[in-house]
C-alpha cells in the first residue's frame, strides 16, 4: 500500500498539461470520486489495524500534493489565457512617439533673450496680477489717463487698492527698481492682458519684452545702438532702423521704432502697408518722476527703456499673420516650428 501511495505520488509530480483542457482531464484522473486518490482510500479498508494510522497519513498528504499540483498547473493557463499577454508580439518594432516641438513664440523669446543677455542684460520677471501702483501710478499715469479705463484694463478688484491683470511688462521696471539701485540692465518677458476683441490682428493676451538700463550717463545713443544691435541680430545685418518721436508718460524723450520691412526687404509690400517700414516697438528715456517714485535719485541716474510684443516680431520673422494662431494650439501649425529649434 505505502509502495502504491509513493508511486502515484511520483506519476502525479511529473504529469504535464499543454492547456486547461488537459489539466481537467487530469483533475479528473486523480482527484474526482472515480479517481486513483479516491481507489487508494477504497483500498485502505484492507490495511492491517496497525498500519491504519500511518497509511492514512500518507493518503492525505498524497491528496493535498495532487490538489496543489493541479491547482498550480491550472494557475499557468489562466495567466496564458489573458489575450493581453498571450497574443503580444514582443519581436514587433514600437509604434514611434511623437515629440512635441518648442512654440513659435517661445523659439522667438529665446533668441531676444539670447541676444539682449549678450549685450549684457540679465532677465527680471513680475506677477501678472498687479496692483494699480505698478502698471500705472509708478509709471506716472495721471489719474484720468484713457489707458486706466475699463476698456483697456481687466480689473480683478477695486477695494481696497485696484487689483489688475498687467498691461504691459513696464510693471517689471518699478518691481525691480523700488528694490534695486543702479546700475541696473534686465530685459523682462512675460504675458500681458488687455481687453480687446479677439482678431488676427488683436487679442486679450499676448507677450513682451521690456527692457531697462539706469545707470550714471545714460544717453539716447545708448538706447539707439543697442535697439540698433538687436534688430541686425535678429532680422540680419542689412536692417535699417528709425526712430520716431511719440509718447509714453513714463518716458521723456518717447519714440517708436520702425524696422525697415523684413518681408518685402524695403520696397513696400500689403504687410508694411506700401511704406517699407513696420512698427516694432516702444522706448524712451525713463523720466525722472519713475526714478523719483522708485526711490532713485534723477540728479545722480539716467536711463533707457524699451517695451515690444514678441507676437509682432513673430510675425515678422515667421510671416505668421494671424494672431489667433499662436493660442489655438492647431498641431498643424505648430509643426511647422519643428525645425526651427
Ligand atoms: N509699455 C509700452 C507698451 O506696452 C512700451 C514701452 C516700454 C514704451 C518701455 C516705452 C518704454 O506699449
Amino acid at each position: 500500500m505505502l509502495d502504491k501511495i509513493k508511486a502515484l505520488r511520483e506519476e502525479i509530480a511529473s504529469v504535464v498539461a499543454s492547456d486547461k483542457e488537459e489539466v481537467e482531464q487530469l483533475r479528473i484522473k486523480y482527484l474526482s470520486k472515480k479517481g486513483a486518490v479516491s481507489a487508494l482510500m477504497a483500498d485502505f479498508r484492507n490495511v492491517p489495524a496497525e498500519l491504519k494510522r500511518e497509511v492514512g497519513q500518507k493518503i492525505n498528504e498524497l491528496k493535498t500534493f495532487a490538489t496543489d499540483r493541479i491547482n498550480s498547473l491550472k494557475d499557468s493557463f489562466a495567466v496564458a489565457d489573458d489575450p493581453g499577454i498571450a497574443d503580444m508580439d514582443l519581436t514587433r518594432t514600437a509604434s514611434p512617439v511623437a515629440l512635441g516641438t518648442r512654440h513659435p513664440l517661445s523659439i522667438v523669446q529665446n533668441e531676444m533673450l539670447r541676444i539682449f543677455a549678450g549685450m549684457g542684460f540679465t532677465i527680471a520677471e513680475g506677477p501678472e496680477i498687479e496692483d494699480d501702483w505698478h502698471v500705472f501710478e509708478s509709471l506716472n499715469f495721471p489719474p484720468d489717463h484713457p489707458a486706466r479705463d475699463m476698456q483697456d484694463t481687466f480689473f480683478i478688484s477695486r477695494d481696497p487698492a485696484d487689483i489688475l491683470l498687467r498691461t504691459h511688462t513696464s510693471s517689471v521696471q518699478t518691481r525691480v527698481m523700488e528694490h534695486a539701485q543702479p546700475p541696473i540692465r534686465i530685459v523682462c518677458p512675460g504675458r500681458v492682458y488687455r481687453n480687446e476683441a479677439i482678431s488676427a490682428r488683436a487679442h486679450c493676451f499676448f507677450h513682451q519684452i521690456e527692457g531697462l538700463y539706469i545707470d550714471k550717463n545714460v544717453s539716447f545713443a545708448d538706447l539707439r545702438q543697442v535697439l540698433l544691435g538687436f534688430a541686425r541680430q535678429m532680422f540680419g545685418p542689412e536692417t535699417k532702423i528709425r526712430l520716431r518721436p511719440s509718447y509714453f508718460p513714463f518716458t521723456e524723450p518717447s519714440a517708436e521704432m520702425d524696422i525697415s520691412c523684413d518681408i518685402c526687404g524695403g520696397k513696400g509690400c500689403a504687410f508694411c502697408k506700401g511704406t517699407g517700414w513696420v512698427e516694432i516697438l516702444g522706448c524712451g528715456m525713463v523720466d525722472p518722476n519713475v526714478l523719483k517714485a522708485c526711490g532713485i535719485d534723477p540728479e545722480v541716474y539716467s536711463g533707457y527703456a524699451f517695451g515690444m510684443g514678441i507676437e509682432r516680431i513673430t510675425n515678422l520673422k515667421y510671416k505668421v499673420k494671424d494672431l489667433r494662431l499662436f493660442s489655438e494650439n492647431d498641431v498643424r501649425f505648430l509643426r511647422e516650428f519643428e525645425a526651427a529649434h
